[in-house]
């Protein structure tokens, strides 16, 4: 049978976005019972400046309170040593690094040019590969910029291949602020895969324009076995303005589990898990899948 493998990010790219900051218990809560669903690598903090991102203050206490489990990876956003000390500490066996392809991303959401961002990365990598821990690499605004508007491929294929080479294991391809349709999708992963291997591909969609799920079929038919999700559609990236959620993971359980793609998770557990997230947060936010199941005769 042929499966495809989830990355959760809702307890980082999701509650990172959102205005009320959750207590370190709460996050706990969210991961494990993500874990209990059946999703096997969970992002579940970020070791970056709290005055930067306060949502995230406190990912060690998280990363500490997560018992081992086994086939069950933990990780976390690393942007520079001192957050991949931090990860260290905290136990983390795989971290991810975040570069973009747009200058004028990159400059807001990390204070430093994509080459500035490339040169602090090295060390981060050399020091965590070092330690026996995997890393993730991300680039951002692969299908246009908040700030500069469309972003072209060369640049994104240039970030992607040097984060590779650099030794990240995957490189997830973010359509930040979610303008992406599913042909420029297909002609992306193409130019990208012609420079690193298609299996070191992810996929990383926003629902803002309502083209994340067709972006991921664009993409799995274009070969990449690998997309984040976010329970409930959490998300956004707080300096991307105006970009929405990530594509919602009960949304892809169901596009793949219905072509007969496995998924290992169990789409009624995940749809508690939305349950308890988003009355956790206050708010209303159930997929179309979620409602839509929710209304289903039984
Ligand atoms: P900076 O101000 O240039 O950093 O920020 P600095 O090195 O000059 O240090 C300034 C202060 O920050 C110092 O503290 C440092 O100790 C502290 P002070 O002496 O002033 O008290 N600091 C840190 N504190 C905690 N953890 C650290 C850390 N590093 C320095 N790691 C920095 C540079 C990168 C730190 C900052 O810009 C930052 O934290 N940015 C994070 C932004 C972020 O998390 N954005 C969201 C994630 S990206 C995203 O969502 C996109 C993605 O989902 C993909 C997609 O959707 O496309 C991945
Ligand atoms: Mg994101």
């Amino acid at each position: 049978m042929n499966s495809v493998r989830l990355v959760e990010v809702g307890a980082r790219d999701g509650l990172q976005n959102e205005a009320r900051s959750l207590s370190v218990d709460t996050r706990i809560a969210l991961v494990e019972r993500l874990a209990d669903a059946g999703l096997r690598t969970i992002e579940a903090g970020a070791f970056v400046s709290p005055r930067w991102v306060p949502q995230m203050a406190d990912s060690a206490a998280v990363l500490r309170g997560l018992g081992e489990r086994h086939g069950v990876t933990y990780t976390a956003l690393v942007p520079n040593l001192q957050g991949l000390d931090m990860a260290l500490a905290a136990g983390c066996r795989e971290v991810a690094v975040f570069a973009a392809a747009s200058e004028a991303f990159s400059q807001k959401n990390i204070n430093c040019s994509i080459a500035q961002s490339l040169k602090r990365f090295e060390p981060v990598l050399a020091k965590a590969l070092e330690a026996g821990v995997a890393v993730r690499g991300y680039v951002s605004c692969v299908l246009g910029c908040p700030f500069s508007g469309a972003v072209p491929v060369p640049q994104v294929v240039a970030v992607t291949q040097a984060l590779y080479a650099m030794g990240c294991y995957e490189v997830s391809l973010g359509d930040t602020i979610g303008t992406g349709t599913p042909g420029a999708t297909t002609r992306l992963i193409q130019a990208c895969a012609d420079a690193v291997p298609l299996s070191a591909l992810a996929g990383h969609f926003h629902d803002t324009y309502g083209m994340a799920v067709a972006n991921v079929q664009a993409a799995w038919q274009a070969g990449v076995r690998v997309f984040d999700s976010s329970v409930s559609g959490l998300g956004g990236c707080p300096y991307s303005p105006g970009a929405t959620g990530n594509v919602a993971t009960e949304e892809l359980v169901y596009l793949f589990e219905g072509q007969g793609i496995a998924t290992g998770v169990d789409l009624a557990k995940l749809l508690e898990v939305a349950v308890f997230i988003d009355n956790r947060l206050q708010r209303t936010g159930e997929s179309r899948v979620a409602k839509a199941l929710r209304a289903r005769p039984q």
